[in-house]
């Protein structure tokens, strides 16, 4: 066994009816707040925001509101939740989304302090000064923002994912109420929810991974795979909802040790190159990936199917691997009803070349379990397309 170090930074509290401690949780951060709220217009048209603004305004708190994240946040995105944030004077941050809005929120919080623009930052912990306190409520099955020090901002001058990874960026506590989960749309549900189980295999199977993150990464996967199917198609199942926002929290846990492979390079890539959705673009590789990973990893990918209940214990690992990634896997997909080819989604093949370039200098390109050329990336692409 090699060495290894588990960390986890955020509180984490969890459960229904939890969104009620954030109050506390605030002054537990900052006894004077003023908090500046980070967030979409997605989530104030849900009516999430106003759950949590109900809570402040009932504990006298002062706050602003800032509902112009875009998804795949791009430095301009930063720029004008910096400019509200300075304008109001705050001293807490409530991120409140999916992945968009606490990624935007982390930036600001370290710029704010900081100084400088966001791309000068773009890298392992070249944050030197602590950031301005940040509280997350995840809305989303995806991402696992909620839990980590990274924050992935889309850089529209070189149409590619930034990824700003430091330590001061982690919340100082993660709100994960899925009283706020229970009506996603079905859509984002599921293209969050793959996102989710493909933290969970891609933390599972890379080259960092280890006995704890292994222990979390399986837990995930069993729990979305009990409850994926019934979370994404039924809107109201609570007990669905949490068990799905808990799985998404404990991988969020995980890849924040581990990093992950290479769906996420190339979805990184796709994010910035195409502005594909995060969850569409991870739904559509994850099957390809995991065939293109097998020889690698075999064992695991047999784990990782008894673990979504295929009938698979009794096969060599090899044979077992396979119907994990020709089978398993794809009919999951489908029954999440996520697109399963990028034509489906547009995508012009004229941005192949590009894509993989970007891909192979993600932060999640050295921890893939399999040696990777560009060519691979090009054959993975074309075989999704
Ligand atoms: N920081 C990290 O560690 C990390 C990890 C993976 C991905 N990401 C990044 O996260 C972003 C994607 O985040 P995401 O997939 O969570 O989606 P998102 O935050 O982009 O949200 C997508 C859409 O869903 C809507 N939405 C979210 N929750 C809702 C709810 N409960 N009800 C109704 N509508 C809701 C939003 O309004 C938005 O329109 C990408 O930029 C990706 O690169 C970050
Ligand atoms: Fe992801």
């Amino acid at each position: 066994m090699q060495k290894a170090v588990f960390s986890l930074k955020p509180k984490i509290i969890f459960g229904p009816g939890s969104i009620n401690d954030i109050g506390d949780e605030i002054r537990s951060v900052e006894p004077n707040p003023k908090v500046f709220i980070c967030t979409d217009a997605g989530i104030v048209k849900s009516g999430i925001s106003s759950q949590v603004t109900a809570v402040l305004d009932d504990q006298g708190i002062q706050y602003a509101l800032f509902s112009d994240v875009v998804p795949n946040p791009k430095m301009e995105t930063v720029d004008q939740a910096l400019a509200a944030m300075k304008k109001f004077g705050g001293n807490v941050i409530v991120a409140i989304g999916g992945g968009s809005p606490m990624d935007t929120a982390k930036a600001v919080a370290g710029l704010y302090t900081n100084g400088g623009k966001i791309s000068d930052y773009e890298g392992f912990e070249l944050m030197k000064k602590p950031a301005i306190p940040i509280i997350a409520i995840p809305t989303t099955y995806g991402t696992g923002s909620e839990v980590g020090s990274c924050a992935v901002i889309t850089n529209e001058e070189k149409n590619y994912k930034m990824m700003i990874i430091s330590d001061c960026l982690n919340p100082k506590a993660a709100i994960v109420d899925p009283d706020l989960l229970v009506a996603l749309p079905p859509k984002i549900a599921a293209s969050t929810a793959i996102d989710a189980l493909t933290h969970a295999i891609e933390s599972y199977t890379c080259l960092r991974a280890n006995p704890v993150t292994d222990a979390l990464n399986i837990h995930a996967i069993k729990l979305i795979a009990q409850n994926g199917p019934q979370a994404i198609m039924s809107n109201c199942n609570l007990e669905a909802t949490a068990n799905m926002a808990i799985a998404s929290t404990l991988a969020g846990a995980a890849m924040g040790n581990t990093g992950l492979g290479l769906v996420h390079a190339i979805a990184h890539a796709l994010g910035g190159v195409a502005d594909m959705p995060h969850g569409v673009a991870n739904s559509i590789l994850l099957p390809y990936v995991m065939r293109f990973n097998l020889p690698a990893v075999p064992e695991k990918y047999q784990i990782v199917g008894v673990t979504m209940g295929a009938d698979v214990a009794k096969l060599c690992p090899l044979e077992a691997a396979k119907v994990t990634c020709t089978k398993v896997i794809p009919e999951f997909c489908q029954l999440a009803g996520v697109p399963s080819k990028f034509r489906e989604v547009g995508l012009d093949k004229k941005l192949f070349d590009m894509i993989a370039d970007y891909a192979m200098k993600d932060g999640n390109f050295p921890p893939n379990p399999r040696v990777t050329t560009k060519e691979d990336i090009l054959a993975i692409l074309e075989e999704a397309y």
